[in-house]
């Protein structure tokens, strides 16, 4: 039998930290409205001009150092992002010229906050055909380069932050039990503009014009009360069916690893699922909303904390913007 397992993790985030109190001195904000509404204290910028692509290379470096891989042994690799270096090509191709890798397959994946589920997916897919054996997964993200950083835009430029993480997913037999066991992924194209942003974009004709700068459209947009009723019903509905898929409950669980979207929205999911505290990774408080990168950032913490052990059961589970939404079940 061919599974995937994680042989290794890393991340990197921009040592540049952005408190709630220096936002204050760009908008109408404040700190006690940011930490009541969302739990983020700080988030990491990056300076200007360093693109998603050179985080998440630096991801893939500390996960390649983890597994023990060379990065000639990478034949794939799976980049999910919102926030690319280039409208196009994608950053798996930038990726793979940062680390010297020529020639292998390249894949972006563009699916939000959801992106690195998804991306789990697909590789565990590929390796489970057979097609390959070691395969590069890497979210990352660049978000202070696309924020409107004044009171116009603060309900969503308070919320983001700039980070990367990587995992090294390889074949194996499953026979000491350490593998990605299932995945269930669901979207519901019907919420698209929900949390968006409209331009650049090929529906636009010119794509993209000065009015479309000065009017907000080329910022993210977010109906903030839509995306959060949605999120506590639909990361407990995807945690519960992917554990019923493989005949486990929430009592099994060692650790549940949802993407980092507001605090208030983690402790509704604790809630509704009924597990301890100790059972949900949470560090939204030092990175804010990182999108793609939130869950590989949090499950590289947690396996260098000793807080993931090899065996352990554990959830990751994403909801955003499409809405998309998905949860992946693996024995770490
Ligand atoms: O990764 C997935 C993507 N995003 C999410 O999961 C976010 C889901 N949504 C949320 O987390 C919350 O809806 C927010 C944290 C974004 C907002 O919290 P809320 O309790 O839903 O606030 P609200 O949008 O209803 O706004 C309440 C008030 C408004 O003022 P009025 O109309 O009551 O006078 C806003 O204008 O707060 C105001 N406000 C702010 N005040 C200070 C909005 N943003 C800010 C801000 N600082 N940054």
């Amino acid at each position: 039998m061919r599974f995937t397992r994680i042989a290794g993790t890393g991340h990197h985030v921009p040592p540049r930290v952005v408190t709630n109190h220096d936002l204050e001195q760009l908008m109408d904000t404040s700190d006690e409205w940011i930490r009541e509404r969302t739990g983020i204290r700080e988030r990491r910028f990056v300076e200007p001009g360093t693109g998603s692509s050179v985080l998440g290379a630096e991801a893939a470096r500390a996960a390649l150092k983890d597994a023990g891989w060379k990065p000639t042994d990478v034949q794939f690799i799976v980049f999910a992002t919102v926030s690319p270096d280039l409208y196009f090509p994608g950053c798996g191709v930038l990726l793979q010229a940062a680390l010297g890798i020529p020639e292998i397959g390249a894949l972006d994946v563009r699916n939000q906050c959801t992106g690195f589920v998804y991306g789990l997916a697909v590789v565990d897919a590929f390796i489970r055909m057979g097609m390959y054996d070691r395969v590069l997964l890497v979210g990352s993200e660049v978000h202070s380069a696309g924020l409107q950083m004044n009171t116009a835009g603060r309900d969503t430029a308070v919320l983001f932050g700039d980070g990367a993480g990587a995992v090294c997913l390889e074949v194996t037999t499953g026979e000491d039990g350490s593998r990605l066991l299932w995945h269930h992924l669901h979207a519901d194209g019907r919420f698209a503009r929900e949390l968006s942003i409209l331009s650049p974009g090929s529906a636009n004709s010119p794509w993209i014009t000065k009015e479309m700068v000065d009017d907000g459209s080329a910022f993210p947009h977010m109906n903030g009360r839509e995306v959060f009723k949605h999120a506590v019903t639909r990361f407990p509905e995807v945690i519960e069916s992917v554990l019923a898929s493989q005949k486990l409950s929430r009592d099994d669980l060692d650790l549940v690893i949802p993407h980092q979207a507001n605090e208030r929205i983690t402790e509704a999911v604790r809630k509704r699922l009924g597990v301890d505290e100790s059972k949900v990774y949470s560090n939204i408080a030092k990175y804010g909303n990182t999108t793609a990168a939130s869950i590989p950032i949090a499950l590289s913490e947690a396996v260098s904390d000793g807080k993931v052990k090899r065996g352990n059961l554990v959830c990751l589970a994403a909801f955003g913007s499409g809405f998309t939404w998905g949860a992946s079940l693996l024995r770490y």
